[in-house]
């Protein structure tokens, strides 16, 4: 399943290039920047185009905060959202209580986070670890999924429960990596065990949206016969 990052800074840049989609995708991406400047009418806009939308908020609070905002996001009916899985037991466990309907999906640790950095906030154990921990508190708490790079999804799999969705960035076919650090094809991806693909410039970016979704399509497709 693709879910094409819509990063872009206003509502004029996403109506311009939301055509070039043609209804060839069922998943778009609002993230933090688009939605402080355009707000829910962002949300009721790409829905009325017939998408589905994943509401990159990360929210990240104490339960009753979380909770109380997820209360008001539900009212727009996306079909995704997420929160921080740092955020603890408590706080997921609220925030799935509130999120009946729609995906809750987990932040693990942040991919711009290193060992080292993982160490500098006084966490125990490395990266992965902290990711797979992450993972387990997420799947206890009933969430839906999370959030992982195509790399940390090997050796973590099997430790979770059937149903769990892993929504994974850093995807690039022909395009260069930019600021990605760990980068896979869609292909790799799926092989993995990614369920969702989130991508961003690869297709925002590219000269032929359509032919770039296509190539993506027919590297997932390759990859799942091969
Ligand atoms: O353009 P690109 O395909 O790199 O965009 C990836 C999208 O996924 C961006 O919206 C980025 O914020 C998001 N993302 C990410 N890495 C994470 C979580 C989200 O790149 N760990």
């Amino acid at each position: 399943m693709i879910i094409v990052a819509l990063d872009f800074p206003n509502a004029d840049e996403v109506k311009a290039f939301i055509p070039k989609l043609e209804g060839q995708v069922e998943w778009v991406k609002v993230g933090m920047e688009l939605f402080y400047s355009e707000g829910p009418a962002i949300v009721d806009y790409l829905q009325a185009q017939g998408y589905k939308v994943f509401l990159d908020l990360k929210l990240h609070d104490i339960p009753n905060t979380v909770s109380s905002s997820l209360k008001v996001i539900d009212t727009m009916g996306v079909g995704m959202v997420n929160v921080h899985a740092l955020g603890g037991i408590d706080m997921l466990s609220k925030a799935r209580e509130v999120v009946r309907d729609t995906l809750l999906i987990g932040v693990t640790i942040l991919t711009s986070h290193n060992d080292q950095a993982i160490s500098q906030l006084n966490l125990k154990g490395n990266v992965f670890e902290n990711v797979l921990n992450l993972a387990t508190l997420s799947d206890e708490c009933g969430l839906d999924g999370i959030v992982c790079s195509g790399q940390d999804l090997k050796g973590m799999k099997d430790k979770l429960r059937e149903k769990f969705l892993f929504v994974t960035p850093g995807i690039r076919l022909n395009s260069g990596s930019q600021d990605q650090k760990r980068i896979m094809t869609p292909g790799q991806a799926m092989r993995a065990g990614a369920t969702h693909l989130v991508i961003g410039r690869e297709i925002t970016k590219a000269n032929d949206v359509g032919a770039s979704i296509a190539a993506i399509k027919k590297d997932i497709d390759d990859s799942l016969i091969a």
